[in-house]
């Protein structure tokens, strides 16, 4: 079985005073089992990385660049987010997907950047709510797997966070079968690619996971953890997750 994996995406969310949340995280749970993991805004990168650094607590990034360095103004390369401390970066999140048009070519090639950077990637896909209402859904997960994760994946380079696009920040999840059915499917998949490798790669849900339901999507079959938008962003509520996915 992977190790569970508790990964929070603050995204553009927090001033420097928000660093007293992962030390308050930490407090109350200074060891855990499961890997516990804050995607911060970049300006709070290094300073958190440098807190973290005594801490069973990964930082990582929101997006990066496929190129390492160059011609492109506000842009974060994948050298410069594993210069701050950063370990992981989450990639292809719907909403750079729905604001920014990345598709699934951009993320593989940014996939690939991240490991040229010795980064984690976590590959985000999902299906809006059209999809789902038109039995889609594994289609549109599929294709999405398919092209936004390059041949080379490891279990310790790649994570997939399934996020049903409608799940996203609007207190909406799907019923803990449909969780099972896609995260299976996406097993199935993973493991049809990468044999072993695949068994052992991390598979999170995210999408309105809160204190009240982490327990119960924690124990579906094949998921391996969360990602957490709004509730990782007070150590009041994400610890709750940790726990959760710690059991
Ligand atoms: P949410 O966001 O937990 O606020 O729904 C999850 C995400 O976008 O990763």
């Amino acid at each position: 079985m992977p190790k569970k994996l508790a990964a929070g995406n603050w995204k553009m969310n927090g001033l420097r005073e928000a660093l007293a949340e992962v030390k308050a995280l930490n407090d109350a749970c200074p060891t855990h089992d499961c890997d516990v993991l804050i995607c911060p805004p970049a300006t709070l990168m290094r300073s958190m990385a440098k807190v973290c650094d005594d801490m069973q607590i990964d930082v990582g990034g929101q997006d990066c660049h496929e190129n390492t360095s160059g011609a492109h103004t506000g842009d974060i390369s994948a050298p410069m987010l594993a210069d701050t401390g950063a370990t992981y970066v989450i990639l292809g999140h719907s909403e750079r997907r729905a604001t920014y048009g990345e598709t699934d070519r951009q993320i593989r090639a940014k996939t690939t950047a991240a490991w040229n950077a010795n980064l984690t990637a976590i590959v985000c896909i999902g299906e809006t709510l059209e999809e789902r209402d038109a039995a889609n859904t594994l289609d549109i997960v599929g294709a999405q797997l398919a092209t936004s994760v390059p041949d080379n994946a490891t279990a310790a380079t790649l994570v997939v966070a399934y996020e049903p696009v409608w799940a996203i920040g609007t207190g909406k999840t799907p019923t803990l079968s449909e969780i099972e059915e896609v995260h299976t499917f996406i097993r199935n998949r993973l493991t049809d690619r990468f044999g072993a490798e695949g068994a052992e790669m991390r598979i999170l849900y995210g999408g309105s996971m809160n204190p009240k339901n982490a327990a119960d999507i924690a124990a579906v079959p094949n998921v391996d953890g969360g990602l957490v938008g709004g509730a990782s962003l007070k150590a009041s509520d994400f610890i709750h997750i940790v726990q959760a996915l710690n059991a």
